[in-house]
């Protein structure tokens, strides 16, 4: 059964996946998106994927009688809350901006889902919200604590949503916990594209790989793990898009008010397990060097994905090969990201 979807952040790197797997679910999909961190050139390349016409709603979020009055002109039925900054570093740098950004847009969109009957939300969460000293497989159940304010806006927005609920027990939310999404669509068309140096594994084995940085830097190899790198749950984005079809179609079905999911693999990876599997897809070998650690990591974080596959039906099926592939290919065929215009 088709719904009329608001994509809020549906321009960005995990959105714009997404909106193309609800559109093939027969889902008619909105966007809103300020283009904060993404580019208008997206939406043409997924009406080239997708083959439909996408309304775009082109504003922030955080203004809410914009907000107001989309909600008034359209009948929306379901909304997907991607929109909000995510860089950890960047967080520590300007924690007004967060806090603003990421719980005000938030507000906003609450408030005009409240008024105007809306009862479907996917929320996008992270496994950042487990902290420091979480036993890994993480499930869901764990307490939540964080380590910046970046964290802390996602920690913060999970319990505004729980008490919202208690408020308006109709709603049916869904707190997605995401791993560490990688890879890119297999059209080569769309993908990440980080502005500035990356800070995440993937995005910076990419530009080393294209020759925009010289050499990955791999942050301490005397972790307590087979090979001394860290270990982290890479998912591909396309797995992701697929758990919030589900997802949304669950929350039709289910009772309860809030759903916490982890969407993860259920497999930690190494960094320099991740190097050589994106040497594979490259076809060459590429430097880096072992440096100290970086302040903040730990040594491994992985999902429990079971309650996922329990209540959703779904389950990542892609391997790092495959996440390696298919960010390689968008990667060589874009080196430069999406263009300006
Ligand atoms: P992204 O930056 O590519 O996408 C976010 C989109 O939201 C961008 O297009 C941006 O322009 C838009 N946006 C930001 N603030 C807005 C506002 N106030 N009004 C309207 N639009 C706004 O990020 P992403 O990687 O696609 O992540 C999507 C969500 O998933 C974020 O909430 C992020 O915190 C969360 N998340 C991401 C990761 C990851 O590693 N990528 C991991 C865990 C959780
Ligand atoms: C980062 C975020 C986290 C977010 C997660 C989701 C930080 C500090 N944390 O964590 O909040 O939820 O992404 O995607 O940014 N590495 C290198 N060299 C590099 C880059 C990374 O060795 O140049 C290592 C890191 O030390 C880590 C692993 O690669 O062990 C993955 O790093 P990254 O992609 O930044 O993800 P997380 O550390 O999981």
């Amino acid at each position: 059964m088709g719904m009329r979807v608001l994509v809020c952040g549906g321009a960005g790197y995990i959105g714009s996946h997404t909106v193309i797997q609800l559109l093939a679910a027969g889902h008619d999909v909105l966007i809103l998106d300020n283009f904060a961190n993404s580019k208008p050139a997206v939406i043409k390349r997924l009406e080239s994927i997708t083959g439909e016409h996408l309304r775009v709603h082109a504003f922030d979020l955080r203004d809410a009688e914009r907000t107001e009055r989309l909600f008034d002109h359209e009948q929306i039925e379901a909304v997907i809350h991607f929109a909000g900054h995510k860089a950890v570093g960047e967080s520590v740098e300007k924690p007004l901006e967060y806090y603003q950004n990421n719980l005000g847009s938030t507000f906003s969109l609450l408030r005009a889902m409240e008024r105007h009957g809306v009862t479907k939300l996917v929320f996008s969460s992270s496994a950042t919200v487990y902290g420091e000293n979480a036993p890994v497989p993480m499930t869901e159940d764990l307490p939540t604590s964080a380590t910046n304010p970046y964290g802390w806006t996602k920690v913060m927005i999970e319990q505004v949503l729980r008490d919202v609920a208690v408020a308006q027990p109709d709603q049916r939310i869904a707190i997605l916990r995401y791993f560490n999404p990688v890879g890119a669509h297999r059209s080569g068309t769309i993908g990440e594209d980080p502005s500035g140096i990356p800070n995440n594994l993937l995005p910076y084995i990419c530009q080393v790989a294209v020759g925009r940085l010289q050499k990955l830097r791999v942050f301490g190899d005397d972790y307590d793990t087979p090979d001394g790198t860290a270990l982290r749950d890479y998912i591909h984005v396309e797995d992701l898009a697929a758990g919030h079809v589900a997802a949304l179609a669950r929350l039709t079905a289910t009772e309860r008010a809030v759903s916490t999911w982890n969407l993860g693999t259920g497999n930690g990876s190494s960094v320099l397990e991740m190097l050589h599997a994106f040497e594979r897809a490259v076809g060459r070998t590429l430097p880096y060097e072992i440096v100290g650690r970086r302040a903040g990591d730990i040594a491994a974080s992985f999902a429990d994905p079971g309650r996922a596959r329990a209540e959703l039906g779904w389950k990542a099926t892609h391997t790092i090969d495959d996440m390696c592939v298919d960010s390689w290919r968008w990667q060589s065929q874009n080196p430069n990201g999406y263009p300006d215009a």
